[in-house]
This record gives structure tokens, C-alpha cells and sequence, in this order.
């Protein structure tokens, strides 16, 4: 194994005054372009829709952010048709001239960087600097898809004598890319881009609360030279108009990041042979996590306490990566809750636009509703340690921890997918990796601990697609912390890893006998 020498784009330093001034520019010139109307991208046309969806601002909801039109099933099946008939010629462009692409997008997404951020920031309440790691996410993605396409474009030679064989890489077809909210523009592209760049005719269903920031995606694509019926961006219902993409019998890839129910349910459609279609349908399917955080007696509890932290709170909780449960050794456990409730109450909570704050609200109201009954839940079971004032203004759940959860609680063991910490006693090491292994997810976890031997357990038995020691354990980054996870988290697939576009490709093999 050698190491990867890819270099990622460096996020923003806004310890740097004249940073911070251009991004308060950025944000107030955004400000002045909210309330626009964005229509799907069919065939290389901006086309009308019957119906307009409104995206709102969660951390300030009387502030529309833009009027999205939603397709309907008949447009649908117009945007098929479209990538139908692109795809004879995609198909037969060099990689290089696709990977081209991906990296002008790149460079513009660069560019626009400070506007991307803004309208992150506006679209789905996420704090400025964090909304700025998503952008070098996107641009990461795009500059390694690039590399990686050209590499697996060599192919590979089995010659010998008399016989040549050469194995080599070909598109699927067609690919649905269905994306979450909570990584609106990086995840969206992610997908975006890896199935453009192997030579699929892509579209892409964002979901409704982040279709703005997704019309930003197919503006920079179109910029970037994508031909017509390429790439087009189909924002719509995605029980309607998402279901049928993933339903029609011309899908072949369907990529998906969302929610365990919603992954599953694809996974099963897909798995539907329909009249006429003659191939089997992929899914990558990237779902949620229960993901855990275990500290043992010889961490560092300042470390521990500042990870924890971020990980459980930055972006309220959702991010599939986000810790929402905290097991602790019995013989600290006492002095890490003091101390976490201690830090927790001093994060500042409030709207995504302004610099000093540190946490903002959630998506909309169902998600509020929805986790407020988790707050329910956990008050019935266990020991409600920390509950603060809540803003107003905006769909706001204040940082929230439970002590005293046991590992078969609801809030131990659901996806909350909030600012909800379940803190969880455990007698041993043994029993506390146990309690992490307990849940139907794998996706992320992390451990706080200088015992080498309890390091290395954890390596090899800690069940989680993305290991963290001693640090945070969100913000994976390309080509670095390939990322991805198994059980129901997901097919195993890894993001921005060097598998990952295989499973937009079919390989073929040639023997010529000479
Ligand atoms: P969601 O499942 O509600 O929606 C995801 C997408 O699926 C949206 O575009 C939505 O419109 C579409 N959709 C909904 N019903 C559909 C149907 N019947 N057929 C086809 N498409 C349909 O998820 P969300 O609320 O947008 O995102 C949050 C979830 O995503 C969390 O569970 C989180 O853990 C997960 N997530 C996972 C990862 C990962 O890499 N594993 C990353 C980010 C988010
Ligand atoms: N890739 C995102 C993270 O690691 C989900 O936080």
C-alpha cells in the first residue's frame, strides 16, 4: 500500500479579518437574491413546472430562501428520455474529457466559494465555517472522481504469449442520484459527479428542504460544459417522482443518501425486475447511524469532552456521522458528565448567519416534532441532565443530554438524528464495546483512550464503517477518511475512496487470441 498523495482544497481560515469581511459580503449579497424562483433542469432547458415548492430558512422560517419547481411524472419520464438518448454519445467520451469537467466545477465552486457557503448557510441553518467544509468536500470530490476515473481508465493488461487480455471499464447507463438535506451540496455532488465522470447520464433528486443549493449544483455543472440531457436536475416529491425514477425499468445505478427507511425501501424496488428492462438495477444505499463515542478511564477528558461535543452537536446533531451516544467507564463517568454538561451549556445557540454562533436549528418543523418526542421518550426512561431556554424565530431544539440511558432505551438505540446526547454507564471495557456493537447501525464511532491494547480491541471489534481515536468523529475528508458504513448504515460503500466509482461501471474483458 502506498499513500495517496491527493491534496484537498483548504477550508476557509476566518481567523482572518479580511476572510471574515468577504464572507459577511457574500452573505449579505445572497440576502438580496432570496425569494427567487429555480426550475428543473430537463433536456439543457430551465422548464416551467404546475407546481412550486417554497424553501425556507429553518433558523429564521419567515425568511424564504427560494420557490423550487417540482417536476411532475410526465417531466419525469421527458428527463429519462433526454438521458436515453445522451447517453449514446456520453458514453463514448474519454475519460479525460469527463474528468475535465468535474475539474472546471471544481475551480468554480472555488471561485464562488463565499456565495456557496451563504447560501448553505440560509437554505438549511448550517453555521458559516462548517457550510465552508462542505464546499471543500464538493471540490474535493470532483478533483478526485477526476484522478480516480483516469486511473481506471488505463484498464488492465493480462497479456501473454499468443493472447492478449485486456480488462476494462464501461459505464452502466443511466443514474438516478437521490440525495439528504443535512450535506446539501457536498453529498449531492459527490453522487453527482462520480456518476457523471464513469459516463453515466445522471439525474439528480435533491431532497425539498435543500433544492435551492441543489439548482446551485446544476448551474455550476452547466457552466462547467455538461451537454444537454447529461446531467439534469429533477427537484420533486421524492415518494412521487422519486420512486418512479427508481421504479423505471431504464435506471441502472440508483445512489442514494438518506434515511434507513427510505434506503431500504429502495433497495427493495430496485430490486424489481420491470417489463422490458433487461439488467439489473445497483444500489448504493448510504443510510443512517446510532454512531458512539466511548471513553475509557485513561482518556484525556478535556479531548474527550471538546470531541464529544462537536461531534454531538455541530450542525444540531444531523449528520449521519454525529455522536448521539456517549458510553463511559464507570470510574470516570461522574466527573466526564460534570464536565460535558459544563461545556454543553455554553455553546451558543441561534441563527445560522450570525458569526458568534455555534449551533443552529433543525430543518423544519416535522424534524422538530419528531425529535421532541425522542425528548419525550427519553424523560420517561432516564435522567434529563441538560435542557437550555430555546430560541425563537426558527425550528430551534436546544443541546440536550440524558444521563443514566441504558443501551436497550429508545434514545439508545433510535436514530435521533438532533442535538440529543444519551450518556450510558459501562463497568468494562469489554462490556463497553459491547453496548457500542449493540445497535442495528455501523457507521461511525469513536474512542477516547491512551491504553494501547484497549486502542487496538477497538480496531479490530468496534463494528463501524469509520473508526475515530482521539479526535471528533465527524467531517470525514476525501481520499483521507474514505467514508461509508455497513449494517444498516449502508451497502458498505465507501465515499471519496478509491472503490467508489466501481460501482457506477460494468468491467468487461477482451481476449484476442493473436
Ligand atoms: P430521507 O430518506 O427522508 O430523504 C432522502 C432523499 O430521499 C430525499 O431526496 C427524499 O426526497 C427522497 N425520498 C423520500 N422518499 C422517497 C421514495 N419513496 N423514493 C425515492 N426517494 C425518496 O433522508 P433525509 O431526511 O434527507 O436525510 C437524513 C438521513 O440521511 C439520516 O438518516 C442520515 O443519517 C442519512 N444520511 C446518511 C449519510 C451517509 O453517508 N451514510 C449521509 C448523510 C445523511
Ligand atoms: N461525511 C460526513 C462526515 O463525515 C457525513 O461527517
Amino acid at each position: 500500500s502506498h499513500p495517496d498523495d491527493f491534496q484537498g482544497a483548504p477550508d476557509t481560515d476566518y481567523a482572518d479579518t479580511e476572510k471574515r469581511t468577504k464572507a459577511e459580503e457574500a452573505l449579505q449579497k445572497v440576502k438580496q437574491q432570496l425569494g427567487k424562483t429555480y426550475r428543473p433542469l430537463i433536456n439543457g432547458e430551465y422548464v416551467e413546472t404546475a407546481n412550486y415548492l417554497d424553501s425556507v430558512n429553518p433558523s429564521r422560517d419567515s425568511e424564504l430562501v427560494g420557490k423550487v419547481g417540482q417536476i411532475s411524472v410526465k417531466q419525469a419520464e421527458e428527463a429519462m428520455n433526454a438521458a436515453k438518448t445522451a447517453f449514446k454519445s456520453w458514453k463514448k467520451t474519454p475519460a479525460t474529457y469527463r474528468a475535465n469537467i468535474l475539474r472546471k466545477a471544481a475551480d468554480l465552486m472555488e471561485e464562488r466559494r463565499n456565495e456557496l457557503n451563504a447560501w448553505i448557510c440560509l437554505e438549511v441553518g448550517k453555521i458559516i465555517p462548517q457550510a465552508d467544509g462542505e464546499v471543500s468536500e464538493a471540490i474535493d470530490f470532483c478533483r478526485y472522481y477526476a484522478r480516480e476515473m483516469e486511473r481506471l481508465d488505463s484498464g488492465i493488461n493480462y497479456d501473454i504469449a499468443g493472447e492478449n487480455n485486456r480488462y476494462f471499464y464501461q459505464p452502466k447507463g443511466i443514474a438516478v442520484v437521490i440525495s439528504p438535506w443535512n450535506f446539501p451540496f457536498a453529498i449531492a455532488t459527490g453522487m453527482t459527479v462520480a456518476a457523471l465522470v464513469t459516463g453515466n447520464c445522471t439525474l439528480l433528486k435533491p431532497a425539498a428542504t435543500s433544492s435551492v443549493i441543489a439548482a446551485k449544483i446544476a448551474e455550476i455543472l452547466v457552466d462547467a460544459g455538461i451537454p444537454k440531457g447529461v446531467f439534469q436536475y429533477v427537484p420533486g416529491k421524492g415518494s412521487e417522482v422519486g420512486s418512479y425514477l427508481v421504479e423505471h425499468k431504464d435506471t441502472h445505478v440508483i445512489a442514494f443518501t438518506g434515511s434507513r427507511e427510505v434506503g431500504c425501501r429502495i433497495y427493495a424496488e430496485a430490486a424489481k425486475l420491470k417489463p422490458g428492462q433487461k439488467h439489473l438495477k445497483r444500489v448504493i444505499a448510504e443510510m443512517g447511524g446510532k454512531n458512539a463515542i466511548v471513553v475509557d478511564e485513561s482518556a484525556d477528558l478535556d479531548q474527550a469532552v471538546v470531541g464529544v461535543v462537536q461531534s454531538a452537536f455541530g450542525y444540531s446533531g444531523q449528520k449521519c456521522s454525529a455522536c448521539s451516544r456517549v458510553i463511559v467507564l464507570s470510574n470516570i463517568y461522574d466527573a466526564f458528565l460534570e464536565r460535558l454538561v459544563e461545556a454543553t451549556k455554553s455553546l451558543n445557540v441561534g441563527a445560522s448567519d450570525d458569526p458568534s454562533v455555534q449551533m443552529s436549528s433543525v430543518i423544519d418543523a416535522t424534524a422538530r416534532d419528531r425529535i421532541l418526542e425522542y425528548i419525550e421518550a427519553g424523560k420517561q426512561q432516564s435522567q434529563l441532565v441538560l435542557e437550555l431556554p430555546t430560541p425563537e424565530g426558527g425550528y430551534y431544539i436546544p443541546p440536550t443530554i440524558f444521563a443514566g440511558v441504558e443501551p436497550d432505551h429508545t434514545i439508545a438505540q433510535e436514530e435521533i438524528f438532533g442535538p440529543v446526547l444519551a450518556v450510558i454507564k459501562a463497568d468494562n471495557f469489554d462490556t463497553a464495546l459491547e453496548i457500542a456493537n449493540g445497535t442495528d447501525y455501523a457507521l461511525t464511532g469513536g474512542l477516547y483512550s491512551r491504553t494501547p491494547s484497549h486502542i487496538e480491541q477497538a480496531s479490530g471489534e468496534f463494528e463501524v464503517g469509520n473508526l475515530y481515536i482521539n479526535r471528533n468523529i465527524t467531517g470525514a475528508i476525501v481520499a483521507r477518511q474514505p467514508f461509508g458504513g455497513f449494517k444498516l448504515s449502508g451497502v458498505g460503500s465507501k465515499a471519496g475512496g478509491p472503490d467508489y466509482l466501481l460501482q457506477f461501471l460494468d468491467p468487461r474483458v477482451v481476449t484476442e487470441n493473436i
